[in-house]
């Protein structure tokens, strides 16, 4: 089965590819709101809901929006004419790491993509490039809640050391330039609510059409992911999404 199609059936119910509600998805983009005007990028966009939502906070903003999956941006072009957005976002099928930087972006998110840009201190120099020099980041990125356990680590195929805790993920940050001036971290009913819809979406998906080719691997899919996660990483890896500015 074709993972973006995967991918895209599988957040069917919570377009927002990360563990986060809706409400603090609001309070995230209220503390990096800087003007109304703003220019905003969102790199590895998913469907886009973080920069529709953006363009919701800045009533005379204007949002580019790129990532490598094309259901996923069928998906947010679909959400941006329900939504009356059309005309104020612009989609780009393309690898993130090739988007030009013009250096003049207000606000640059990458929420839950930072693999795309060669991992966090990548993403904090790639989209740091983006933003002109009073912007604001806005990145989403995995830490470790707890010590890994060996099925955790198994369940994620990960070492140790490719994540850190939180307060170094911070140092990290400051170091590169950037400093916190709001974040969020998940709690464990948001990343309950993001599982159970992926694997739940999917699961569902599966079962509303029994005689497709895929429903068969849709269904193995999200099972193994459920274990993968319920035996693995649930209340071990953590999410945390925050709001810098240049230090
Ligand atoms: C976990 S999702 C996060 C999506 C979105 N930021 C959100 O929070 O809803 C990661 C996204 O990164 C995209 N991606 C992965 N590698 C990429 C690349 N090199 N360039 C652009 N997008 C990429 C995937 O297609 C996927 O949509």
């Amino acid at each position: 089965m074709d993972r973006h199609r995967l991918s895209a059936i599988a957040h069917t119910h919570h377009p927002i590819a990360a563990p986060l509600l809706g409400v603090n998805v609001n309070r995230l983009l209220r503390r990096a709101d800087r003007q109304p005007t703003a220019r905003i990028l969102d790199l590895g966009c998913g469907e886009a809901a973080w920069a529709l939502q953006a363009l919701a906070h800045h009533p005379d903003g204007h949002a580019d929006a790129v990532d490598l999956n094309r259901h996923a941006l069928e998906r947010a072009a679909t959400a941006a004419a329900e939504r009356g957005l059309a005309d104020r976002l612009t989609l780009h099928e393309r690898d993130a790491r090739s988007y030009v930087p013009d250096g003049d972006y207000d606000l640059v998110l990458c929420v839950g993509s930072t693999h795309a840009l060669g991992g966090f201190a990548g993403t904090l120099e790639l989209a740091g490039r983006h933003a002109h020099p009073d912007g604001v980041l806005l990145i989403g990125e995995c830490f470790w809640e707890a010590p890994p356990t060996p099925e955790a680590l198994a369940a994620l195929g990960l070492r140790p050391e490719d994540h850190t805790g939180l307060a170094d993920l911070v140092d990290a940050a400051e170091q590169a330039g950037w400093t916190p001036v709001y974040a969020h971290v998940s709690d464990t009913a948001e990343w309950d609510n993001y599982e159970w819809s992926w694997t739940g979406s999917l699961t569902g998906w599966a079962l509303d059409n029994p005689g497709h080719p895929d429903a068969a691997e849709a269904l193995a899919q999200a099972r193994e992911h459920r274990e993968r996660w319920l035996r693995g990483y649930r209340k071990v890896l953590g999410f945390v999404t925050l709001v810098l500015r240049r230090c």
